[in-house]
């Protein structure tokens, strides 16, 4: 079992990695537990698949687990889901130390994770990541949200879990599609901040979509241990360490808002597209070797990742996609952050980007064929 320490001002707990875990989740989560009963918030699609193996844990152990189950898809991300979990957690009589166990993807630790900190001004929580996404990205570092109708993660707070479980075995339910997406957030590390890392991607990419254990656990052991320690130096993201994590984000978010944040184009496909705009665009302004640039692309694209933006078909111009980064959460005082690269692991936040120039940049993208 890889144990990966996070060490943040709001609080310090492990991120556990190994095959097995959700069905030995009891005995982990036992130590944290007060009460002989625990409630458990999940979404439909994880529920059919984990739940058992869960509740068969927690029963052999003499702990009775409360469900909620709430609907697969992002729509759920929102206030009215959030309210229900919160008055579902005060009827099950849920107190400040009883810990709430989110088993399911970013969405449902999201939610479930943004309930625990305004439930009696903050109560624990445990999350048991079942996606890839989750398992190397939401399920640490302690950010939590719900969306609004203004945008994504546009109300939230920063609230860490005690407890994180991720074991490589929930992926073998998970879609393909799904466990790609994912995988673009494990190559964002080694792009990031770690050349090797990404070299081991390249190596061992294809064993890991294509269901090696091993290979899972590596790679979310690499993953979160960047991610601890990026968000151990810059828990709130104040300083420009923190933000280093949104590298592909500017670009994809603006592609996914273009899209409708819908099945169209997954967060993680439109961070690995993002990914290639950002170091496509920092090889045009001549930060990177653009061999580098094409580099990550045959990567992504050999993952089953979009890396082309003129094969999207968007309706858009270069305009239009920068005209939803100003709607960015991450604008601040008029400039946007973004995330460019001097090389694969040299990632820096530049506040020098014009907008124009990157609008002029998506117009030569969106022309260029595919
Ligand atoms: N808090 C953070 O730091 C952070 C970081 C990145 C993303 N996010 C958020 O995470 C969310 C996306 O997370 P996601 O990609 O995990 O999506 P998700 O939670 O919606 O899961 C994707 C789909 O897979 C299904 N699923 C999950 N686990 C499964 C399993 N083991 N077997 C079968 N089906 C399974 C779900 O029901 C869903 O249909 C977004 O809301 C995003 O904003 C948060
Ligand atoms: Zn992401």
């Amino acid at each position: 079992m890889a144990v990966i320490p996070v060490e943040t001002p709001g609080g310090r707990y492990e991120v556990r990695i190994a095959p097995g875990l959700l069905a030995d989740a009891a005995t982990h989560c036992l130590p944290l537990l007060r009460k002989r009963e625990v409630a458990v918030v999940t979404d439909a699609n994880v529920a059919r698949a984990w739940r058992g193996p869960v509740e068969a844990s927690f029963a052999a152990a003499g702990i009775a687990t409360h469900w909620l189950e709430l609907p697969p898809g992002e729509a759920t991300k929102n206030w009215i889901q959030l309210g229900a979990v919160l008055d579902w957690l005060l009827a099950r009589g849920v107190e400040r130390g009883d810990p709430v166990v989110a088993l399911g993807g970013g969405m449902i630790g999201d939610l479930t994770g943004l309930a625990a900190a305004l439930l009696k001004r903050g109560c624990k929580f445990i999350q048991l990541p079942t996606t890839l996404l989750a398992q190397v990205d939401s399920s640490v570092g302690g950010k939590t949200a719900v969306n609004t109708g203004a945008g994504k993660n546009l109300v939230g707070a920063f609230h860490q879990p005690v407890l994180v479980l991720a074991d490589p075995l929930a992926l073998d339910t998970l879609p393909r599609r799904e466990l790609a997406a994912g995988y673009a957030e494990v190559v964002k590390y080694g792009v990031l901040g770690d050349a090797d890392f990404f070299a081991w991607c390249e190596a061992n990419g294809a064993a890991l979509l294509a269901g090696d254990p091993a290979a899972r656990e590596r790679a979310v052991a690499t993953s979160v241990s960047a991610k601890a320690a990026i968000v151990a130096a810059d828990e709130r993201e104040t300083r420009d360490v923190r933000a280093l994590l949104n590298l592909g984000h500017t670009f994809g978010h603006a592609l996914e808002a273009e899209t409708g944040f819908g099945a169209a184009l997954l967060h993680g496909e439109g961070v690995a597209l993002g990914m290639v705009l950002a170091a496509r665009y920092s090889a045009r302004t001549g930060l990177m070797a653009g061999a580098e640039a094409e580099r990550i692309a045959a990567h992504l694209a050999g993952s089953g990742l979009p890396t082309e933006l003129a094969a999207l078909g968007l309706g858009a111009d270069g305009a239009a996609l920068v005209a939803h980064m100003l709607h960015d959460k991450k604008m601040d005082a008029g400039t946007l952050p973004f995330v460019l690269l001097r090389g694969i692991g040299e990632a820096f936040v530049s506040r020098e980007v014009e907008l124009a120039d990157v609008a002029a940049f998506l117009d030569g993208e969106l022309a260029s064929p595919a």
